[in-house]
Protein backbone atom coordinates (compact mmCIF):
# COMPACT_ATOMS: atom_id res chain seq x y z
CA UNK A 1 0.00 0.00 0.00
CA UNK A 2 0.76 3.95 -0.15
CA UNK A 3 2.21 3.98 3.51
CA UNK A 4 4.54 0.85 2.87
CA UNK A 5 6.15 2.61 -0.66
CA UNK A 6 6.31 5.93 0.94
CA UNK A 7 8.49 4.27 3.97
CA UNK A 8 10.77 2.64 1.55
CA UNK A 9 10.92 5.80 -0.87
CA UNK A 10 12.15 7.70 2.28
CA UNK A 11 15.48 5.19 2.50
CA UNK A 12 16.60 6.84 -0.82
CA UNK A 13 17.02 10.69 0.60
CA UNK A 14 20.61 10.81 1.35
CA UNK A 15 21.16 13.02 4.33
CA UNK A 16 24.34 15.57 4.21
CA UNK A 17 24.67 17.52 7.62
CA UNK A 18 26.63 20.95 7.57
CA UNK A 19 25.66 21.41 3.95
CA UNK A 20 25.70 23.85 2.72
CA UNK A 21 25.86 25.35 6.20
CA UNK A 22 27.25 24.58 9.55
CA UNK A 23 24.40 23.08 11.35
CA UNK A 24 22.01 22.43 8.49
CA UNK A 25 20.82 18.81 7.78
CA UNK A 26 20.64 18.87 3.78
CA UNK A 27 18.23 16.32 2.46
CA UNK A 28 19.11 15.25 -1.34
CA UNK A 29 16.30 13.86 -3.21
CA UNK A 30 18.34 13.48 -5.99
CA UNK A 31 19.40 10.30 -4.35
CA UNK A 32 16.35 8.84 -5.14
CA UNK A 33 16.21 10.10 -8.71
CA UNK A 34 18.95 7.98 -9.53
CA UNK A 35 16.82 5.06 -9.10
CA UNK A 36 14.68 4.70 -11.94
CA UNK A 37 11.80 2.09 -10.33
CA UNK A 38 11.70 4.87 -6.86
CA UNK A 39 10.99 7.78 -9.10
CA UNK A 40 8.31 6.06 -10.80
CA UNK A 41 6.79 5.11 -7.33
CA UNK A 42 7.10 8.16 -6.14
CA UNK A 43 5.33 9.57 -9.41
CA UNK A 44 2.48 6.96 -8.53
CA UNK A 45 2.36 8.55 -5.32
CA UNK A 46 2.57 12.30 -5.87
CA UNK A 47 -0.62 11.55 -8.84
CA UNK A 48 -3.15 9.84 -6.05
CA UNK A 49 -2.77 12.39 -3.57
CA UNK A 50 -3.21 15.10 -5.79
CA UNK A 51 -6.61 12.87 -7.65
CA UNK A 52 -7.54 12.11 -3.96
CA UNK A 53 -6.75 15.69 -2.27
CA UNK A 54 -6.94 17.98 -5.12
CA UNK A 55 -8.83 16.97 -7.73
CA UNK A 56 -10.14 20.23 -9.19
CA UNK A 57 -6.91 21.15 -9.83
CA UNK A 58 -6.77 23.15 -13.45
CA UNK A 59 -3.04 23.35 -13.96
CA UNK A 60 0.47 22.91 -11.71
CA UNK A 61 2.59 25.70 -10.61
CA UNK A 62 6.54 24.62 -10.06
CA UNK A 63 9.07 26.70 -8.00
CA UNK A 64 12.35 26.84 -9.44
CA UNK A 65 14.47 24.91 -9.78
CA UNK A 66 13.89 21.69 -8.12
CA UNK A 67 10.08 22.05 -8.14
CA UNK A 68 10.36 22.05 -11.88
CA UNK A 69 11.15 18.16 -11.70
CA UNK A 70 8.06 17.07 -9.60
CA UNK A 71 5.89 19.64 -10.89
CA UNK A 72 6.26 18.49 -14.57
CA UNK A 73 5.66 15.06 -14.24
CA UNK A 74 2.70 15.66 -12.33
CA UNK A 75 1.49 17.87 -15.02
CA UNK A 76 1.71 15.28 -17.70
CA UNK A 77 -0.13 12.89 -15.75
CA UNK A 78 -2.53 14.84 -14.68
CA UNK A 79 -2.91 16.22 -17.82
CA UNK A 80 -2.83 19.87 -17.22
CA UNK A 81 -0.56 22.76 -17.92
CA UNK A 82 2.86 23.34 -16.04
CA UNK A 83 3.80 26.82 -15.16
CA UNK A 84 7.00 27.96 -13.24
CA UNK A 85 7.72 30.16 -10.84
CA UNK A 86 10.87 31.48 -11.05
CA UNK A 87 13.55 33.57 -9.39
CA UNK A 88 14.25 37.26 -10.80
CA UNK A 89 15.58 38.13 -14.41
CA UNK A 90 14.66 34.77 -16.27
CA UNK A 91 11.25 34.97 -17.83
CA UNK A 92 9.97 37.17 -20.94
CA UNK A 93 6.67 39.02 -20.65
CA UNK A 94 4.69 40.75 -18.42
CA UNK A 95 5.66 39.55 -15.46
CA UNK A 96 4.02 39.79 -11.51
CA UNK A 97 6.60 39.91 -8.75
CA UNK A 98 6.70 38.91 -5.19
CA UNK A 99 9.69 39.27 -2.96
CA UNK A 100 10.14 37.42 0.23
CA UNK A 101 12.16 36.70 3.17
CA UNK A 102 15.27 34.46 3.34
CA UNK A 103 17.40 33.40 6.53
CA UNK A 104 19.53 36.29 5.42
CA UNK A 105 17.91 39.14 3.15
CA UNK A 106 15.48 38.89 0.53
CA UNK A 107 14.64 37.16 -2.86
CA UNK A 108 12.14 37.65 -6.10
CA UNK A 109 9.95 35.16 -7.37
CA UNK A 110 8.43 36.17 -11.06
CA UNK A 111 5.45 34.53 -12.91
CA UNK A 112 4.14 34.99 -16.45
CA UNK A 113 0.83 37.22 -16.14
CA UNK A 114 -0.91 35.60 -19.19
CA UNK A 115 -0.06 32.21 -17.30
CA UNK A 116 -2.61 32.77 -14.83
CA UNK A 117 -6.15 33.87 -16.16
CA UNK A 118 -8.81 34.68 -13.52
CA UNK A 119 -9.74 32.53 -10.77
CA UNK A 120 -7.41 29.48 -12.29
CA UNK A 121 -7.43 26.51 -9.44
CA UNK A 122 -3.73 25.98 -8.90
CA UNK A 123 -1.78 22.77 -7.57
CA UNK A 124 1.45 23.93 -6.15
CA UNK A 125 4.43 22.19 -6.19
CA UNK A 126 7.96 22.51 -4.46
CA UNK A 127 10.45 19.28 -3.27
CA UNK A 128 10.70 20.37 0.27
CA UNK A 129 9.33 22.42 3.05
CA UNK A 130 11.85 23.43 5.02
CA UNK A 131 10.38 27.67 6.80
CA UNK A 132 7.65 27.83 4.50
CA UNK A 133 8.65 31.23 2.76
CA UNK A 134 9.34 29.74 -0.47
CA UNK A 135 5.77 28.12 -0.46
CA UNK A 136 4.34 30.71 1.24
CA UNK A 137 5.46 33.52 -1.38
CA UNK A 138 4.38 31.10 -4.15
CA UNK A 139 1.13 31.06 -2.98
CA UNK A 140 1.25 35.11 -2.72
CA UNK A 141 2.39 35.61 -6.26
CA UNK A 142 -0.22 33.20 -7.77
CA UNK A 143 -2.97 34.98 -5.55
CA UNK A 144 -2.14 38.05 -6.42
CA UNK A 145 -1.91 36.99 -10.05
CA UNK A 146 -5.71 36.11 -10.03
CA UNK A 147 -5.58 32.08 -8.83
CA UNK A 148 -6.65 30.22 -5.93
CA UNK A 149 -4.56 27.90 -4.67
CA UNK A 150 -6.70 24.51 -4.32
CA UNK A 151 -3.55 23.13 -2.60
CA UNK A 152 0.61 22.42 -2.28
CA UNK A 153 2.12 19.36 -2.62
CA UNK A 154 5.89 19.25 -1.69
CA UNK A 155 8.22 15.94 -1.61
CA UNK A 156 9.72 16.61 1.59
CA UNK A 157 8.51 18.34 4.69
CA UNK A 158 10.99 19.37 7.63
CA UNK A 159 8.36 19.09 10.11
CA UNK A 160 10.40 20.55 12.78
CA UNK A 161 10.78 23.69 11.11
CA UNK A 162 6.98 23.92 11.13
CA UNK A 163 6.74 25.60 7.93
CA UNK A 164 2.95 24.30 7.17
CA UNK A 165 1.83 27.26 9.94
CA UNK A 166 2.83 29.82 7.33
CA UNK A 167 0.48 28.78 4.99
CA UNK A 168 -3.41 29.15 4.69
CA UNK A 169 -3.85 26.53 1.81
CA UNK A 170 -4.32 22.87 2.74
CA UNK A 171 -0.48 21.14 2.46
CA UNK A 172 0.31 17.90 1.82
CA UNK A 173 3.48 16.04 2.01
CA UNK A 174 4.52 12.83 1.17
CA UNK A 175 8.12 12.17 2.92
CA UNK A 176 8.54 13.92 6.61
CA UNK A 177 11.83 13.86 8.25
C1 LIG B 1 14.99 25.14 -1.47
C2 LIG B 1 13.87 24.14 -1.72
C3 LIG B 1 12.63 24.93 -1.42
C4 LIG B 1 13.08 25.90 -0.36
C5 LIG B 1 12.56 25.46 0.97
O1 LIG B 1 15.11 25.95 -2.59
O2 LIG B 1 13.88 23.67 -3.06
O3 LIG B 1 12.18 25.64 -2.56
O4 LIG B 1 14.52 25.88 -0.35
O5 LIG B 1 12.97 26.33 1.99
P1 LIG B 1 11.95 27.26 2.81
O6 LIG B 1 10.74 26.42 3.14
O7 LIG B 1 12.72 27.61 4.03
O8 LIG B 1 11.59 28.44 1.97
P2 LIG B 1 16.42 26.72 -3.07
O9 LIG B 1 16.15 28.19 -2.91
O10 LIG B 1 17.62 26.14 -2.42
O11 LIG B 1 16.38 26.49 -4.63
P3 LIG B 1 16.61 25.28 -5.66
O12 LIG B 1 15.34 24.45 -5.69
O13 LIG B 1 16.79 26.06 -6.90
O14 LIG B 1 17.79 24.45 -5.27
N1 LIG C 1 16.12 23.48 1.26
C1 LIG C 1 15.97 24.14 2.42
N2 LIG C 1 16.39 23.38 3.45
C2 LIG C 1 16.81 22.20 2.91
C3 LIG C 1 17.34 20.99 3.45
N3 LIG C 1 17.54 20.84 4.77
N4 LIG C 1 17.65 19.98 2.60
C4 LIG C 1 17.45 20.13 1.28
N5 LIG C 1 16.97 21.24 0.71
C5 LIG C 1 16.65 22.27 1.52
Amino acid sequence: DMEKKLQELKEYISSYPDFPKPGILFRDMFSLLRNPNAFKDLRDVMVEISKRNIPDAQAVVGLESRGFLFGSVLAIELGLPFVPIRKPGKLPGELNKVTYQLEYGTDTFEIQKDAVTPGLKVLLVDDLLATGGSLKAGCQLIEESGGVVAGCLVIMELVDLRGRDKISQPVFSLLEF
